[in-house]
């Protein structure tokens, strides 16, 4: 079949994302330091046979000191866009005590970004939280919110020159998930009342400092949303996903979309739910990536489609593929924008697309052993950058505005 092009509207925003706890290193104030290097930690991984030294962040990917060098690539990649996320446990080490000296730094951050040609989308919550806050009970209290809206109001009006897109939280429900369902991630809690409340704390989290930040910056805010593809077939699997699960994993959506800007979608897989026989997963082909999650492209378009009653814009703020030895990277790229170009010929108004990630990096409970970046890191020659091919793939359309399909 001869190829086609699909064009992308003028102005549209391509690009990478990362988290500072992921890329930074030494992260130490934070509750995940706490926890990777805490004994009870260890001896669960030891008792699963693995070396807790892979699970531990240390140094990450040292982009606390390599910022530049990293954005350096990103542009030589022809990104326009970055993501990246300030570390609450840094610029609040303790109960209000603000460090300059940090936030000096995350300016230097931005500076850096913008001299690179990047407009930038800033989170403020991305998975970890400072020590003192989690000892004072962290999201599990609604009086604790408050710390939170008084953090982001701090940072944005200190940083919001370098700022384009604020985003206040990233995906809540893969946070409550994590730590107060499963329990795989710290506080390893496993407890539905707990999450849910912590779910509501959340939402009000966003709601107070989202009209706060909009007010005192006129800049766009948004929340970053893991966005599931669900699929349910027979009657039991379509009752439960409305009445249960499209519940739980929309709650926090459902009571922040209106106080958004802007949706910010972070889309990796589907699940076909089903409760007999067995659960089907891609209809297009029947991949996993090095983590075991199904590849599902399709699920892209249905997820933006779905999202087109909300009448805001939308931007992809993850989408990627663990995929060491980059032989799905460039294929799952461009299949997931051929469906992001699709659903926008249907009417969804996508505005920019975020690849995770820019760079290998710290994968939160599994460690460093899944890879996602455009850039691999060398763990064994001093986290030496190398651009992966799918990486100068992916530049290509990034620079061209166009996708050959
Ligand atoms: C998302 C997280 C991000 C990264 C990717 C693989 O759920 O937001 O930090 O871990 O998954």
């Amino acid at each position: 079949m001869p190829k086609q092009i699909l064009r992308f509207p003028k102005g549209f925003l391509w690009g990478a994302a990362t988290a500072a706890h992921q890329i930074e290193g030494n992260n130490t104030n934070s509750d995940w330091w706490a926890w990777e290097n805490s004994i009870k930690r260890h001896n669960q991984l030891i008792n699963q046979g693995k070396n807790p030294a892979d699970f531990c962040s240390g140094i990450a990917c040292d982009s606390y000191n390599r910022f530049d060098e990293d954005f350096a690539l990103a542009e030589h990649l022809g990104h326009s866009a970055t993501r990246l996320s300030v570390e609450w446990a840094r610029i609040q080490p303790k109960e209000g005590v603000f460090d300059e000296k940090e936030l000096d730094h995350y300016e230097k951050v931005l500076q850096s970004a913008k001299f690179h040609g990047l407009q930038t989308f800033v989170t403020l919550h991305h998975f970890t939280n400072p020590l003192w806050f989690v000892q004072k009970g962290g999201f599990e209290l609604a009086q604790n919110v408050d710390y939170f809206v008084r953090y982001a109001q701090k940072t944005v009006e200190r940083l919001s020159e370098w700022v384009d897109f604020w985003i206040t939280i990233n995906e809540p429900e893969g946070f409550v998930g994590g730590s107060f369902l499963t329990g795989v991630w710290p506080p390893q809690k496993r407890n539905i009342f707990l999450a849910f409340r912590v779910a509501h704390n959340l939402s009000l989290a966003h709601n107070l400092s989202a009209s706060k930040i909009r007010f005192t910056t006129g800049k766009p805010v948004g929340m970053a949303y893991d966005i599931v593809d669900l699929q349910p077939s027979g009657h039991l699997s379509r009752l439960v996903t409305k009445f249960f699960y499209d519940r739980f994993n929309k709650f926090v959506f459902y009571r922040t979309v209106n106080s958004c800007d802007f949706i910010g979608v972070n889309y990796y897989f589907h699940h076909h739910l089903r409760f007999w026989g067995k659960r089907k997963y891609s209809q297009s082909y029947h991949q996993v990536s090095d983590i075991g999650t199904s590849i599902h492209p399709e699920g892209m378009e249905r997820v933006l489609l779905h999202l087109k009653k909300y009448h805001k814009p939308i931007y992809i703020t993850e989408n990627g593929i663990a995929d060491a030895k980059d032989e799905k990277r460039k294929q799952f790229i461009k299949d997931h924008l051929y469906y992001v170009h699709r659903a926008m010929g249907k009417g969804a108004d996508v505005k920019g697309y975020l690849y995770w990630s820019l760079i290998d990096n710290f994968e939160w409970e599994k460690g460093f052993a899944p890879r996602f970046g455009l850039v691999e890191i060398d763990r064994e020659d001093l986290l030496r950058r190398r651009v992966r091919y799918s990486a100068l793939k992916y530049a290509e359309i990034c620079k061209n505005n166009y996708l050959e399909y």
